[in-house]
């Protein structure tokens, strides 16, 4: 018999739609997710036969006939499993496989090692709940997991000496698979074979159809390596598997979500917090392949890796990893999370609520991009600035679907207007404006005769800033006023992403809870990793600018202070998109751009009445 690589059935899967496969014999209709119509194996009158592209199968629920794309081939055009593999391999453009004797026989070990895999994970199964074990699973309740959950990911123990070896040769069981699969370590110098795993916890990895093939051990104590994993077998490929995937993938795909966490313990402690559609890569960088298989499952992966160093840097990694393959639709977000907290201790110390504000305020990957490309680029000279455009478009070229390439430059070159643009009223700053961006003979009378505000700070991102940590400590200093600004807080987006993240734990938290004391919200968001935050905050020369925000300033005061701060960054909003409109309009003059220029002038002047004067109490 012929036999496929999973890797190839999953290659035509991928590419061949079920719907597009069944759709030829069945006329199909979408429902939601999914499309029905009439069985093709029963006369019926009333559909009852459906089909799920994102799980890869139909089922027909008037003659219980379930499968894939092969099995319909096969059972609609009787054809053989290898005859239906060779025309959807065709069709989907792939050459088949050559199958050398050596991979026919290799096939055929193929079960007798996950047999071996099989039963070595039965036996750490057994090992955690024997005497041996208790101190491992002392170790997993000690850290939170019920026995539900040891269970679920069939956790176990390899205790020191050779168990495997022992008990799997007692059950007549060969040698050679326990080696191939690396259950065993060959000895050297003619010496025994012995177990590869020596008195670790035991995390079993298991294929997307949750068959066991290969482990992570943890060490409990102090030591190294913390986790040693099973190496690549002809079973296990760590690049091409996700951990938890073949208990995450029908949440995953109800929910059309996916949570892509750094570790197993983060896997599991998601999962027992209810989030059971996660899962991580096998401490390697996220690959292509991985990154496809997550794509079947959810249009926008979250990545939700420790908010440290090492997190922040593999965040990068899956970014840049990405950014080529992005197709219109697909994409990844990213959840930032405190440094040092991973997932387990969120869900652990926090709570599952915060870890759902967190996977909430995920940000999108162009994010993730722009801020990582402002990051390395100071902006204070035009050589600076046009590095940073450069890079930026260098950057959206990356991508190679044309049309997310285009959005990408699209909005690069909007973000750097708005970086580049001059404060609106600072002296001089008509010399900062970006004359790339200054048609020819273009002269702005707004810019030259707006009026001088001296008390402002030179830098436009500089003054914007002060004005978001106002509205902020206002808000810290005298939460009763939390439901006045509530909406208007929760519709802008701070420029630094630390605040912007604060901001909207804040507004998530007042939302959630009317009744709202200073300790209370303090309390909370020091409890999110923003302590660091909060005390740069209140201890901040922000009232020097901003006499309302102190605590001691009466509430009336601190509502107009914070109206009035508000209403200076969107008007400063205002004017940016004003002068971006102005531009447009000399440079391609069309009805369409005087119409949006006149509502954005009209808006300015009936905003001008309020737009008089800087910060407030502004000593520099
Ligand atoms: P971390 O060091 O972040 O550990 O490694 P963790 O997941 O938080 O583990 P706990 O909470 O201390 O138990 C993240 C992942 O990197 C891989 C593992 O897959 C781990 O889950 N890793 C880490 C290794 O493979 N080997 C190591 O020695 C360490
Ligand atoms: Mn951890």
């Amino acid at each position: 018999m012929a036999s496929f690589s999973p890797q190839f059935l999953d290659e035509i899967r991928t590419r061949i739609s079920v719907s597009s496969v069944v759709g030829r014999r069945v006329k199909l209709i979408r429902k939601g997710r999914e499309y029905v119509g009439l069985s093709p194996f029963s006369n019926e009158k009333s559909p009852s036969f459906t089909v799920s592209d994102e799980k890869g199968f139909y089922h027909c629920f008037s003659t219980q006939e379930h499968g894939d794309i092969f099995t319909f081939m096969m059972k609609t055009q009787n054809l053989t499993f290898p005859e239906a593999v060779e025309r959807l391999a065709e069709e989907a453009g792939l050459e088949m496989p050559r199958q050398t004797r050596e991979e026919v026989e290799q096939a055929q070990r193929g079960n007798e090692l996950r047999e071996t895999v099989e039963a070595a994970c039965g036996i750490f199964e057994q090992m955690l709940h024997a005497p041996e074990g208790a101190r491992a699973l002392a170790y997993l309740k000690g850290r939170g997991l019920s026995d539900a959950t040891i269970k679920r990911f069939r956790l176990g123990y390899a205790p020191s000496g050779n168990v495997v070896k022992t008990k799997l040769l007692a059950r007549g069981m060969a040698e050679a698979p326990m080696l191939e699969t690396r259950m065993l370590s060959p000895g050297k110098d003619g010496r025994e074979s012995f177990d590869f795993f020596r008195d670790r916890v035991i995390f079993p990895i298991c294929d997307a159809r949750g068959r066991p093939v290969a482990f992570g051990g943890r060490i409990m104590g102090e030591g190294e390596p913390k986790y040693l994993n099973s190496p690549d077998t002809p079973l296990f490929h760590k690049g091409q598997m996700l951990y938890g995937l073949d208990l995450a993938r029908n949440a995953a795909a109800d929910k059309r979500e996916i949570i892509i966490a750094e570790g197993y313990m983060d896997v599991i402690a998601l999962a027992q917090a209810g989030f059971t559609h996660a899962v991580a890569p096998l401490g390697t960088a996220l690959t292509e392949l991985q990154l496809e298989l997550l794509w079947r499952m959810a249009p926008e992966p979250t990545l939700c890796f420790d908010g440290d160093k090492a997190g922040r840097a593999a965040a990068l990694r899956a970014a840049e990893r990405a950014l080529p393959m992005l197709k219109p639709g697909y994409s990844l977000r990213f959840a930032l999370l405190p440094p040092g907290k991973d997932p387990d201790d969120i869900c652990r110390n926090a709570g599952p609520e915060a870890m759902a504000e967190l996977l909430a305020a995920a940000i999108p990957l162009s994010d993730v991009v722009w801020r990582q490309l402002v990051g390395e680029h100071p902006i204070d000279t035009p050589e600076r600035r046009a590095a940073l455009e450069r890079d930026a478009s260098a950057k959206a070229s990356q991508i190679a679907d044309g049309t997310v390439q285009t959005q990408y430059a699209r909005l690069f070159r909007e973000r750097l207007f708005e970086l580049f643009r001059p404060s609106k009223a600072a002296p001089g700053k008509n010399r900062g404006f970006p004359s790339k961006n200054r048609p020819k003979g273009y002269e702005s009378p707004r810019l030259s005769t707006a009026p001088i505000n001296r008390a402002l700070p030179p830098d436009s991102h500089g003054q914007r800033r002060v004005r978001e940590r106002i509205l902020l400590a206002t808000l810290l200093n005298h939460p009763e006023i939390s439901e006045h600004v509530e909406e208007r807080l929760g519709s802008m987006a701070f420029s630094d992403v630390r605040l912007d993240s604060l901001r909207q734990t804040a507004v998530i938290h007042i939302a959630q809870n009317s009744e709202l004391d200073f300790a209370g919200l303090q309390a909370h968001l020091a409890n999110r990793g923003f302590g660091d935050e909060l005390a740069n905050l209140l201890d901040s020369g922000i009232y020097v600018h901003a006499g309302f925000a102190r605590p001691s300033a009466p509430v009336d005061q601190a509502i107009a202070g914070w109206d009035h701060t508000f209403a200076l960054c969107h008007g400063a909003e205002l004017e940016a998109d004003l002068k971006r409109a102005e531009i447009e309009l000399a440079e391609n003059p069309s009805e369409q751009a005087f119409a949006t220029f006149k509502a954005l002038q009209d808006q300015s002047r009936a905003g001008a009445g309020e737009d008089d004067d800087g910060l407030d109490n502004d000593t520099h």
